[in-house]
């Protein structure tokens, strides 16, 4: 497995171009099950995830290209169920099971498992399917949907934290096809939600409502071929902005949508990083101490789950003490231990983290357990003194597009091992 090797205490400088989003690009992939016509999808990112979800449309039947940014795909003919233990693999895959239903009126996909960050159930994915008229099985870890017909109804989507991002992509993509008027409440008011939103009506979709908690989708007989562009990606935009933060830096985003970051931004001034904004360009940078700042994670438009970490490595070379609750994914705290190798102060009071910031911290081998808590703990390499190695990176490259390289232009010092 690759690892990364930093050589901590330069400071970012320099402009960096932010990626197309990672959490956008999965369900609008699996979109374009919807239609036998050929879709394209631009801004794509080189992601682990990305090449994942590839396989699995061409699994499914679609003929997939994927070439320098652009994913062409045409899903003339699909099948909507089989021996494949995909889903398990890519949680984010279980977005595929909304078009199946919706275009085959079948789905089964093995049923995902709980995964480093939390439990993940998918309740709230098959209470949609349900009220649409679906009857849902499990078995033998597959779960199975099918209908004869789907017909439109109201679906109130709130579950114990807020709404569902993936299940609101879901239920919107089974109810595209459906007959009649679906109404979600409590959907999931994510700019990626906003982004599939735009791509289903390119393909003829009637909906309304994306990025407010009541979305209505008025079913349509079918559906066409279209061209996409993937919004920029917020959380890797944070992630730069906060790394800047940390090593003392000023760093650029180039080709941001800012107004997607506004709860990040506050924080990030309130700890009192400067960030100026011209058009979609951010420069964000720092030259004097920071504040701490206290954070709880919320479903948009709230402070995102996606950059608790990140965010929490900046605390922990804050002076003061700040106070992280994480209200979205219970066990989303894996980085707390690595980050106390490096010599940081956190204790973890349920829900919280309380961070004792502002002790310099210092390289050391640290394991990688989730995508974000690996952003983490680069984030705290790069601040450190010493060397720091990051040990499976594969986590990164699932959402980061080539993340060391991006570091290295804005002047870090930082290689990948491969595993020879
Ligand atoms: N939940 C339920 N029942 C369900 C679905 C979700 O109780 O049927 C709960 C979850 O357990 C969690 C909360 O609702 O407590 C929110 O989960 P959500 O369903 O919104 O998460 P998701 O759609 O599975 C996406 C992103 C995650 C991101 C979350 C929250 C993708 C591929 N994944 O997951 O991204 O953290 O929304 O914003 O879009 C990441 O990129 O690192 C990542 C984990």
């Amino acid at each position: 497995m690759d690892s990364l090797l930093i050589k901590g205490g330069t400071p970012l400088r320099g402009e960096v171009t932010i990626s197309g989003a990672k959490n956008a690009v999965l369900p609008i992939m699996a979109a374009t099950l919807l239609t036998q016509e050929t879709c394209v999808i631009r801004r794509v990112p080189d992601l682990s995830d990305v090449r994942f979800m590839a396989q699995i449309l061409a699994w499914l039947g679609a003929e997939v290209h994927v070439k320098n940014g652009t994913v062409r795909v045409t899903a003339k003919k699909i099948k909507g169920s089989g021996d494949y233990d995909l889903v398990r693999k890519m949680r984010g895959s279980i977005c595929i099971m909304g078009p199946l239903l919706g275009r085959l009126r079948k789905a089964t996909v093995s049923l995902p498992g709980g995964c480093i960050i939390g439990a993940r159930p998918i309740n709230l994915h098959l209470k949609g399917f349900e009220a649409l008229g679906a009857k849902v099985v499990i078995d033998s870890g597959y779960v199975e949907a099918s209908a004869k017909k789907l017909k439109g109804a109201p679906v109130f989507l709130g579950g114990r934290s807020g709404s569902t991002v993936l299940g609101t992509a879901n239920v919107i993509m089974a109810a595209v096809l459906a007959e009649g008027v679906t109404v979600i409440e409590s959907a999931a008011c994510e700019p990626e939600v906003v982004d599939l939103v735009t791509f289903l009506n390119a393909m003829g979709a009637k909906i309304t409502g994306a990025g407010s908690p009541t979305i209505t989708i008025t079913g349509v007989e079918r559906l066409h071929g279209a061209e996409h562009e993937v919004i920029p990606d917020r959380i890797e935009a944070a992630t730069y902005a906060i790394a800047a933060a940390a090593t003392h830096g000023e760093v650029t985003l180039r080709g941001v949508r800012p107004e997607h970051m506004h709860a990040v931004l506050d924080k990030l001034n309130m700890a009192g990083v400067k960030i100026s904004r011209e058009g979609t360009n951010l420069t964000v940078g720092r030259n004097g101490r920071l504040k701490p700042v206290d954070i709880t994670t919320l479903p948009y438009s709230g402070f995102p789950t996606d950059a608790q970490a990140q965010m929490m490595a900046l605390m922990t070379l804050t002076p003061g003490i700040s106070i992280i609750t994480e209200r979205i994914f219970e066990s989303r705290f894996m980085h707390v231990s690595e980050l106390t190798r490096l010599g940081a102060d956190i204790e973890i009071e349920g829900p919280s983290a309380i961070v004792k910031g502002g002790k310099p911290l210092s390289g050391a081998p640290v394991m990688a357990s989730d995508l974000r808590a690996s952003a983490a703990l680069v984030i705290a390499g790069l601040a450190a003194r010493g060397t720091t190695q990051v040990n499976r990176v594969y986590h990164l490259d699932r959402g980061y597009e080539s993340m060391d390289l991006k570091l290295r232009q804005l002047g870090a010092r930082i290689e990948r091992v491969e595993e020879t």
